[in-house]
């Protein structure tokens, strides 16, 4: 029996009984069947995808239609997994007509079940006309890398009380404003303790401490596949960056070496026409 996939109510739930919830990016086809085969509760098709599958310095460059191929290839991998979309940069901020437009193509040409989107008070309007459009919203608050040029960089958020109260603001405001979930990242354990008691909605954790409703990793990073750079929030489970270069390089050997393909490698002629084939090549000699 496929996993039956869990909506928004029950991650309501989830939280009311303690249960954390387990989030992971995913950016492709396979590796959405290992996200759900191991039993992820959520997917987020994350605009890291600018960095971890193209090559790009940040998030700025990456476009609607790129997230809308890679949410499909996802959707299709995990079809009974929660997928969220992560609304690129310029997709939600310049209007709210746009904002409304862009969160719909991720639950009509991908699939998805719900949006997210960075920032706090700024966007509540934007926030407002995407859950009236009918669509479930995440916030994403805390270190927010579409905006870390205003914040001096990829810097971790509320380390001082002032910005740990614009934090707690903008975390009531968007739960005020109807988000059905929001993400806290790089911000202190103790911010992110007071945040996800303070609100009713799952508070998920990427770099905010052990006491959120759930954490988030990138894929990339807990799969040790993104070479880059490696957040202070990061936990590796696998190295396989260096389980695939000694792969390949197992591989050029082999070649090399005359030592692949071997002959269980290869497709032979089909019963009686080896004879007829040495007879063919006689007439090329
Ligand atoms: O794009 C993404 O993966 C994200 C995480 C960094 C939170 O937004």
């Amino acid at each position: 029996m496929p996993p039956k996939k869990k909506m928004i109510h029950e991650f309501m739930k989830m939280k009311q009984d303690g249960q954390k919830i387990a989030w992971l990016t995913a950016y492709d086809f396979p590796t959405a069947q290992f996200a759900e085969a191991a039993g992820l509760d959520m997917l987020l098709v994350g605009d890291s995808l600018g960095m971890c599958v193209y090559g790009y310095p940040g998030t700025i460059p990456v476009t609607m239609d790129q997230c809308i191929y890679h949410a499909e290839a996802v959707r299709r991998g995990a079809p009974n997994t929660f997928v969220i979309g992560d609304m690129p940069f310029m997709s939600y901020q310049s209007s709210i007509e746009k904002a409304v437009e862009n969160a719909g193509r991720f639950l009509k040409e991908a699939g998805c079940d719900a949006i997210k989107l960075e920032g706090g008070k700024r966007i509540l309007p934007q926030v407002r006309a995407i859950l009236d459009a009918g669509i479930v919203v995440v916030g994403h608050i805390g270190l927010t890398p579409q905006s870390s040029g205003q914040l001096g960089g990829h810097k971790a958020q509320g380390r001082t009380v002032e910005s740990a109260k614009l934090l707690i603001d903008d975390a009531l405001a968007l739960e005020e404003a109807g988000a059905q979930m929001l993400l806290l990242e790089a911000v202190p354990p103790e911010v992110g303790q007071f945040i996800a008691k303070k609100l009713r909605i799952p508070v998920l954790s990427i770099g905010a401490g052990m006491h959120c409703d759930g954490q988030l990793l990138i894929v990339s990073d807990l799969i040790g596949q993104f070479q880059a750079f490696t957040p202070k929030f990061v936990k590796k489970y696998a190295n396989v960056a260096e389980v695939v270069t000694q792969a390949m390089r197992a591989y050029c050997e082999d070649v090399r070496a005359g030592r692949f393909p071997e002959e269980g490698h290869c497709y032979y002629m089909l019963p009686g026409e080896d004879e007829k084939f040495k007879e063919l090549i006689k007439r090329y000699a």
